[in-house]
């Protein structure tokens, strides 16, 4: 619950995505969250009241002369963690640029008391008009963070930037939002992923790996405020917010994506399951069954891309992974040692592989360091923290 405790109001202003502030609401349930709706006029018009109050669990408020307590528009936001508007038409944002407090949210985002978040909606030219570019800056510079928009087809038929964010990028942008900025400065580089080894056309060698571990560790990153680059082996999930992608299939493809952004890194994180062997030849046309003779085919061992980057002459901080079916501690350490690094993760393969779940033993000098069970995103979070607290120790 990656937004436990934390108290939001959920200003809806009059666009057409305001049903996409609906489904924002349940995320932000879902992560944890308590939410207070706050509508304008123009929202109600869109969406009704009772939705809204139904998927908090709380009345709505509307109208600032209708609302429970006469001081609505202050005691609100001295409750709230966070305000965040959403969707924010150009409308609202003009008033924000100006200082109105004309209703309810507008009074409660002058009279507010903690971060305002804006995330606007509208059509292409009114996103471009000059009068909203000018008032865009005015809330850069009044601390207030705008998310979004993003580019595609609009509600009214054209096509361009200026649709809402997804409520799930919002969700995303929230949690990044919350986290302290620790690695800020810091460039972080990573692999994630199986690696996919040819041998033919249409076939190969690779590994279960979902890529889950990896993604989350390069999420908490880029969270923390990193520069993250990510080497990705082939799965199928969206790059995390503010991380840079790149696609590989091979190890030999990964060890040189690695290789040529490593001296580079502050910290390099190798959660990949990189395929010890490739083929040495790779059939250049698919393998046909000749008479029910299998194919010999002679394998090759890959380059070890973690210890080419501990062995450069200013190696970044290097952390491995190690994923065992048995004697789990004693592996993951002489991989360590031999690997030449300071830390490395140590997790059982039932455990590691696959799933949104994870149970790891931090191993560094100071011995093993076991983290409880918890989702991947979680033990990314703590594990980046650990880093953090031995670079601070060297
Ligand atoms: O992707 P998921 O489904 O979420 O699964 C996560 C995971 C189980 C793959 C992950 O948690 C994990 O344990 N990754 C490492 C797998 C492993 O056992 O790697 P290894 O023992 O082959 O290698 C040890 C370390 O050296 C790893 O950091 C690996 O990335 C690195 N290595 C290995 C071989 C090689 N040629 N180059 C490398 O850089």
């Amino acid at each position: 619950m990656e937004l436990e405790g934390k108290r939001i109001v959920l200003g809806v202003t009059g666009s057409v995505a305001a049903y996409k502030a609906a489904a924002l609401l349940r995320l932000l349930a879902g992560a944890g969250a308590t939410a207070r709706v706050v509508m304008t006029d123009a929202a109600t018009r869109f969406v009704g009241p009772a939705t809204f109050a139904a998927l908090s669990g709380k009345p709505v408020l509307t109208d600032m002369w209708a609302a429970d307590s006469p001081m609505a528009h202050i005691d609100l936001t001295r409750a709230a963690d966070a305000i965040l508007v959403a969707p924010a038409t150009a409308d609202f944002i003009a008033r924000l640029a100006q200082g109105r407090a004309d209703d309810l949210l507008a009074a409660l985002s002058l009279a507010r008391d903690c971060p305002l978040l804006v995330a606007p909606a509208m059509n292409r030219q009114m996103w471009e008009n000059p009068a909203t570019r000018r008032n865009l800056e005015i809330l850069r510079q009044d601390g207030i963070t705008c998310l979004g928009p993003a580019a595609g087809v609009q509600a009214c038929g054209e096509e361009g930037e200026g649709r809402m964010l997804e409520p799930e990028a919002l969700l995303e942008a929230l949690c990044a939002f919350f986290t302290p900025k620790s690695l800020a400065g810091k460039k972080v580089l990573l692999t994630a992923g199986p690696t996919f080894e040819a041998i033919d056309p249409v076939r190969g060698l690779t590994n279960l790996s979902s890529g889950c571990m990896g993604y989350a560790v390069a999420r908490a990153a880029a969270q923390a405020g990193a520069e993250v680059t990510l080497v990705s082996g082939p799965v199928a999930r969206p790059a995390p917010m503010q991380v840079l992608r790149i696609f590989v299939q091979s190890a030999l493809e990964m060890r040189a994506a690695v290789l040529q952004r490593a001296a580079e890194a502050d910290i390099f994180i190798a959660v990949a399951a990189v395929a010890d062997y490739r083929a040495e030849q790779v059939a250049p046309q698919k393998l046909k069954k000749s008479a029910g003779v299998p194919p010999e085919i002679r394998l090759v061992q890959n380059p070890d891309i973690l210890a080419e980057v501990a062995a450069l002459p200013r190696p970044p901080f290097c952390v491995g992974f190690a994923a065992e079916s048995e004697h789990l501690e004693d592996y993951a350490q002489q991989k360590r040692v031999r690997k030449n690094i300071p830390l490395i993760v140590g997790n059982l393969i039932q455990e590691g592989f696959g799933g949104e779940t994870n149970r790891v033993i931090l191993f560094d000098d100071a011995g093993g360091h076991p983290l409880p069970a918890a989702p991947k995103t979680q033990i990314a979070r703590q594990l980046m923290a650990h880093i953090l607290a031995l670079m601070e120790k060297k």
